[in-house]
């Protein structure tokens, strides 16, 4: 018996199901070479039906989603509905409510792709970003005082327990032994870099330092230690990229690096990233928005789906077929795509899933 993956798929807005798409084409195929199945259901949630029916996300969803093994995501965002609302509505609440603690992100060059960064190629440009998806600002803890008055007051608080910085760290031992440099035959260790901010953030991440200490020692004595500050970080990332391994930090410092990452290994047309909850229902998801303007062109670049299809490969347990879709993806970039850019690309959208579906 061949085995079913029960998906829920999100196309959401603008592009988002253009991508999606493609995603599924290439999905299906690699499915079908490797005996498993795909039951696929959609959802429509985004910004068309909040316009429609008023309703961001129904309290059914959740519980829905709980019944599939992954959700596969376009983007949310719509030019007509105020920023914010769809973001926090749909993409934070189910990270929330599905508690998908992880957000991990590859930053890894392909070939023939271009990065802003001189003298630097797919050699130097290949590690993982570890972004803790649950916690610090992002949990909304706050608020206004004297709100309208000139001694209005604003405090957004950045926040952590023990327990959430534990399971984030523990999850990021465990992938660095498994994928770091040593791990991958490209190097003499499986490092985790702690990316923080102990000089500033005395008390945030005095708990993410003495967290990550403790437990290295203690469970992880194998895998090498390093911390560094996260302004330091960003300039490495641009200068050093090739000293990177594995990296893990606090949810916002982890939006931010995880975008200047993303510029490093050619934009958000190739970037993917998943929110994972490793005992629950997990998300994939290309990094770019929605990009209204390309809307129904058939011109944007579905990479960035197609490389969060393949991470949801990997997670469900299918390595051999995520390998397959990342080799296919590296041919396609290395001798077909002129650029990662929409409309720069040689070919459409639908022409790009074909060339990756064709050599799956
Ligand atoms: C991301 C995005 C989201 C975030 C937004 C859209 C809420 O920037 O996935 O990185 O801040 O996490
Ligand atoms: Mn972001």
């Amino acid at each position: 018996m061949s085995k079913t993956y029960k998906i829920a798929v999100l196309p959401g807005d603008g592009t988002g199901p253009e991508v999606v798409n493609e995603g599924l084409k290439v999905l299906t195929v690699a499915a079908a070479k490797h005996n498993f199945k795909l039951d696929l259901v959609e959802f429509d949630f985004g910004g068309d039906r909040y316009l429609r029916t008023g309703e961001v996300l129904p309290d059914s969803a959740v519980p829905e989603l709980k019944q599939f093994h992954s959700i596969y995501l376009g983007a949310i965002g719509h030019p007509d509905v105020k920023p914010g609302i769809l973001e926090k509505g749909i993409l934070l609440r189910l990270r929330f409510e599905l508690d998908q603690y992880i957000n991990l992100r590859p930053v890894r060059l392909y070939p023939g792709v271009e990065t802003p960064i001189k003298d630097k190629g797919p050699k130097d440009i290949d590690y993982v970003v570890i972004r803790e998806n649950s916690g610090d600002v992002y949990t909304g803890a706050g608020g206004f005082m004297m709100k309208g008055t000139p001694h209005e007051v604003a405090v957004q608080n950045m926040l952590y327990s023990r327990a959430q910085v534990d399971r984030c760290l523990r999850w990021a031992f465990q992938y660095a032994r498994k994928y770091g440099k040593k791990a991958r035959g490209v190097g003499d260790h499986n490092t985790l870099a702690l990316v923080g901010k102990t000089n500033v953030l005395t008390y945030v991440f005095d708990l993410w330092d003495r967290a990550f200490n403790e437990m290295g020692e203690a469970e992880f004595p194998d895998i090498k230690r390093e911390y560094y500050h996260v302004d330091a970080t960003c300039m490495w990332m641009v200068k050093s990229p090739e000293w990177f391994d594995i990296l893990v930090t606090a949810n916002m410092f982890g939006d931010i690096i995880t975008d200047l990452a993303a510029i490093t290994q050619g934009g958000l047309g190739i970037a993917a990233g998943g929110n994972i909850n490793p005992e629950g229902v997990s998300m994939f998801e290309p990094m770019g928005g929605s990009a209204p303007k390309y809307r129904g062109k058939n011109v944007i670049n579905p990479m960035a789906a197609i490389c969060a299809g393949m991470m949801m490969l990997e997670h469900l347990g299918e390595v051999e077929a995520a390998r397959d879709i990342e080799k296919a993806v590296m041919a396609v970039t290395g001798t077909k795509l002129k650029s990662m850019a929409a409309g720069k690309m040689g070919y459409s959208t639908t022409q790009v899933g074909d060339l990756v579906a064709e050599r799956v």
